[in-house]
């Protein structure tokens, strides 16, 4: 069984103390819903949550308590040295971060990252022995001339298909189309469907059926409490990474619940 997974990327939102705030009461909301779940044989999925780079070591603390995850949003694509500004994977492995969300649109549209520069970010997170979500998604206009899946499979193609069998044991990929985020406008649950068997497809042939069968791909665009439900439901969608949507607790943990 692959693993489920709901994800909120807080984005550039949130200083240190608001940010420990609505943590502390996600927590309260967390224990008591596990309370409710005790006896029922449901399972919450593995939750993770992307702040700032600010709060990320005291996030990691915080969450020890609870069975939640911590990760950063970005990191460098060089090991260290003088790269003023930069965060290196080491540093966010010692600040106990679990994952890095590389690739996002967001990065690749404003800082021109490329996928040249996406595959190198994967290889310094797996060096410091972080786990990857790796974001792919097409624009409106490359879905307008049907072009979407040749856009997938070429990201797919440059940042992954370099590793290893065993380093995709360590890669969710987050299909996020950017004409879906942050616009209010999701992906229908048949048009993530579609997407997320293809992704799969393209990653059974490159490495196997087994790498594809247990990778867990997520979907990120607009999720929110009412439309999560009919999206998680698709069999090829194993979760979703929350922008907007992850910033209210209420409605992050409506959104995890709506995986259950
Ligand atoms: P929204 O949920 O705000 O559309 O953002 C999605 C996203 O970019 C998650 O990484």
């Amino acid at each position: 069984m692959r693993k489920r997974i709901v994800a909120g990327n807080w984005k550039m939102n949130k200083t240190h103390r608001e940010g420990v705030e609505m943590l502390a009461q996600f927590f309260k909301m967390l224990d008591f819903e596990i309370s409710l779940l005790e006896d029922t044989g449901k399972q919450l999925p593995e939750i993770i949550v992307f702040p700032p780079f600010l709060l990320v070591a005291d996030a990691a603390m915080l969450a020890q308590g609870w069975d939640v995850k911590v990760g950063a949003q970005n990191c460098s694509s060089e090991k260290e040295g003088a790269f003023t500004g930069e965060i290196s994977a080491n540093m966010l492995k010692a600040a106990k971060a679990g994952y890095v969300i590389l690739g996002h649109s967001e990065r690749r549209n404003y800082f021109h990252e490329t996928n040249q520069i996406v595959a190198k970010k994967i290889d310094r997170a797996f060096e410091s022995r972080l786990q990857v979500i790796c974001c792919v998604g097409e624009s409106l206009q490359q879905r307008e001339v049907s072009k979407e899946f040749p856009t997938i499979t070429h990201q797919l193609e440059e940042c992954l298909f370099h590793l290893t069998k065993e380093q995709m044991k360590n890669v969710v990929i987050a299909y996020e189309p950017v004409w879906a985020i942050g616009t209010g406008k999701n992906a229908t649950p048949e048009q993530a469907q579609e997407m997320h068997n293809y992704i799969r497809s393209v990653i059974s042939g490159k490495f196997d059926k087994e790498t594809s069968e247990n990778i867990s791909i997520l979907y990120g665009g607009s999720c929110n409490p009412q439309n999560a439900k009919l999206i998680f439901s698709q069999p090829d969608v194993d979760g979703g990474l929350i922008g907007g949507a992850s910033l209210n607790p209420k409605d992050f943990m409506e959104v995890i619940k709506a995986i259950l």
